[in-house]
């Protein structure tokens, strides 16, 4: 096993409460893992020494929600929505056609392209999600595919109800033989709960299905109204609710006792000219707040967390230090996972390298390709 050791690190924000950030620092990638991190004149001796010359050093970003099995895109639904369309459900469905009569090649090419890109943005974790399928087959093949790719595979097969197809029969799918399917291939199951997908109801028969066949929930909550979204994810204990774009005081209080996420999407409400939730009341009111890309072909088609960082530090007013936390250890949180986001002894040693002395940078340069170095368990990416 090799030991490698970063030194020269200007700033090492870990994330970590108990280490918080260190300057002049230095970490050991020891196998996989971290082995040591501390200041740098007190670094342990290692097979091969990486100088980063004052560069800043992150635990990667942990992206816990994006839609990466469709073929096609929508351009021409953007091209729309820029002369004043408004965003709605329904586009899904085009998106579904698509998908269906894509190969498995066609496929797992597009969602590798898409993994590349998140990698080259300081990704190191990623949560895929079905629903481009909508029908047994095409839902099987898709967390079948995404499997290949992350082990955070969500089913979401309660997206909207296809075309043409009854609605009880559909939901009788999804909550049966659709299921059945999927779930070997999924940890996570997730709906859509809004006008034009699920409603409340719905909503819930379709999570307590999940949860029966061995899955843990997330909910698509209160993104286009307000609804009954973040209350059932936080009723059922879901690991996150999100959008969260139009939340009632009662629904932010029930995020803020609870262990469910509220999981913020701004690179959606940037691509489809929506108002940004209220990231403030969130973290205000002690909730845990993660930040995710949503990549999907309709509502907002982007793989970069550095911008979504951005537009939450300078739409959203949360501080550059609240929006790093939630894209890294907010994010860890939404997917439970204790071995990431964060940078401690004993951590993945999954870590972004930042071409700045500071993450500050990230919201201070929108934009900007800063991704110096990722590293993925203990590999440069
Ligand atoms: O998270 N809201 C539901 N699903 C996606 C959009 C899907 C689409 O428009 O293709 C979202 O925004
Ligand atoms: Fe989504």
């Amino acid at each position: 096993m090799t030991a490698t050791l970063l030194t020269g690190i200007g700033l090492l924000a870990t994330q970590d409460d108990e280490l918080g950030e260190l300057a002049d620092a230095a970490l050991l990638i020891d196998g996989s893992t971290i082995g040591w991190l501390g200041p740098a004149g007190q670094a342990p001796a290692a097979d091969r020494r990486v100088e980063l010359a004052g560069r800043c050093v992150l635990p990667g970003f942990v992206d816990s929600h994006a839609h990466l099995v469709f073929a096609g895109d929508r351009a021409a639904e953007f091209t729309a929505r820029m002369t004043g369309q408004p965003y709605t459900a329904g586009g899904i469905r085009s998106t579904v056609a698509a998908t269906r009569a894509a190969s498995d090649d066609q496929l797992r090419a597009n969602l590798a392209r898409l993994a590349a890109e998140l990698r080259a943005g300081g990704v190191t974790t990623f949560e895929c999600k079905s629903g481009y399928g909508l029908d047994v087959a095409t839902e099987a093949r898709s967390v079948r595919l995404a499997a290949e790719q992350t082990p955070e595979v969500t089913f979401l097969g309660a997206h909207v109800v296809p075309s043409e197809v009854d609605r009880t029969a559909y939901l009788e799918s999804v909550c049966g033989p659709m299921l059945e399917a999927c779930a070997p291939h999924c940890r996570w199951v997730d709906v859509f709960c809004e006008q034009g997908a699920f409603d409340e109801a719905e909503s819930r028969a379709v999570l307590r299905a999940g949860v029966a066949a061995g899955l843990i929930p997330r909910v698509h909550a209160n993104q286009l109204s307000a609804g009954a979204g973040v209350q059932l994810a936080v009723e059922l204990d879901a690991a996150s609710a999100d959008h969260c774009t139009h939340l009632s005081p009662a629904d932010i209080d029930a995020l803020a006792g609870s262990a469910t996420v509220a999981t913020l999407l701004p690179l959606v409400e940037f691509s489809t000219r929506s108002p940004y939730p209220d990231a403030r009341a969130l973290l205000d009111a002690g909730a845990t707040v993660a930040l995710a890309t949503d990549c999907n072909p309709g509502s907002g088609y982007s793989t970069s967390m550095p911008l979504a960082i951005a537009l939450a530090v300078l739409q959203m007013r949360m501080t550059p230090a609240e929006a790093v936390r939630a894209a890294t250890a907010g994010g860890a949180r939404a997917l439970r996972r204790d071995d990431i986001g964060r940078l401690a002894v004993g951590q993945r040693a999954d870590l972004v390298v930042l071409d700045a002395p500071s993450y500050l940078h990230l919201a201070y340069r929108p934009g900007v390709p800063l991704i110096h170095q990722t590293w993925i368990a203990g590999q440069p990416a």
